[in-house]
């Protein structure tokens, strides 16, 4: 006698509409973050190479990408400047210039975009310094941490005051957190949010952004003594509780995709919006596979971002923002 079995997953698998039906996390444009970089000048698109697909953009052009976003059901964009070289400086003073393009982006999307659209700015002062270090070093190269919380609490009042949304911390400094919201609510930014980058890591993920933001060739060594070793979770969880106890709203993990364990354990033990970046070398690795035929763009776009949903993130910082949405609107 045959025996079957009772229990066939497959059942709910055999249509589309059943499929959907049963399908437990969705990914909508309302989950996306776009990281959008700012540069001089009007009417630029500068295309970078190590990111096919995406550019830097004059002012303007930001202001278009915000429209188009607004159109596209985005929430909220993500801006990183790219600072002339005569501006940097060894201290990333820059940085406090309430003129600066960074400034100048925040205003003009706010000017144009009222509320209907988030203003993410990042704050470090790598795309301002000199030696292309996320803080103020000593003679021997070290990253001050104290010295640098100062200025990042002027960085971070500067993009306030220009009219930013979520201020996010991307440093990896120990306190700055609690520096930053104590003097945003001492000028009245009481509804300015912080998203920390709570759990950063020292990666080799990031080169691409940081030939966008310009400060790959000026950066000497690395920036271990600061952003998380990759082989630490139990640490990331105790970063993510200090940057809670410090007033955080939400809290990051970076990169995304070889971090979704870390993602996952945040949320499931603070239960808070937590937020992955998939970042600039992961939006490379897609890419550079799609170029050689390796892989079909939509679908893994797609699939990249469900799976951080699935771990329990709130939504993913990706360049792919404006083409997944596009995606899911048709
Ligand atoms: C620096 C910063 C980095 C990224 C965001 N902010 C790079 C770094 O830490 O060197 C990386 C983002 C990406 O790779 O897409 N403050």
């Amino acid at each position: 006698m045959t025996s079957y079995p009772m229990t066939r997953l497959r059942r709910t698998r055999a249509t589309a509409w059943s499929r959907a039906m049963h399908r437990e996390v969705l990914v909508t444009p309302a989950d996306l973050i776009w990281p959008l970089f700012v540069t001089e000048g009007q009417g630029v698109e500068d295309p970078i190479l190590s990111l096919p697909g995406v550019s830097r953009w004059s002012v303007d052009g930001i202001v278009a990408r915000a429209k188009e976003a607004v159109a596209l059901g985005i929430p909220c964009l993500a801006l990183f400047p790219n600072t002339q070289p005569d501006r940097r400086s060894e201290d990333g003073k820059e940085a406090l210039n309430p003129d600066n393009l960074m400034c100048r982006a925040i205003r003009a999307i706010k000017d144009a975009c009222g509320g209907d659209i988030g203003v993410l700015t990042d704050v470090a002062l790598d795309p301002y310094t000199s030696h292309g270090q996320d803080g103020l070093i000593d003679e021997a190269g070290y990253v001050l941490n104290d010295q640098t919380v100062e200025m990042l609490v002027g960085q971070s009042l500067n993009q306030a005051a220009a009219g930013a949304d979520i201020i996010a911390p991307s440093d990896m400094m120990d306190g700055r957190i609690g520096a930053i919201r104590e003097a945003l609510e001492g000028a009245s930014h009481t509804n300015v949010q912080i998203m920390s980058y709570a759990a950063k890591y020292a990666s080799a993920f990031y080169g691409p952004f940081r030939d966008a933001v310009g400060s790959s060739g000026l950066l000497k060594g690395n920036k271990k003594t600061y952003q998380m070793d990759p082989g630490n979770a139990e640490e990331a969880l105790r970063e993510v509780e200090m940057d809670l106890a410090e007033g955080a709203d939400s809290v990051m993990v970076k990169p995304g995709l070889p971090y979704l364990d870390i993602a996952c354990r945040v949320k499931e033990t603070f239960g808070v919006p937590v937020f992955a970046y998939q970042v600039s070398g992961e939006y490379a690795m897609i890419e550079a596979a799609v170029a050689v035929g390796a892989a079909d763009r939509d679908a893994m776009v797609l699939e990249t971002l469900v799976a951080f949903k699935r771990a329990g993130c709130s939504g993913v910082l990706t360049y792919h923002a404006a083409h997944a949405a596009r995606l899911m609107g048709s």
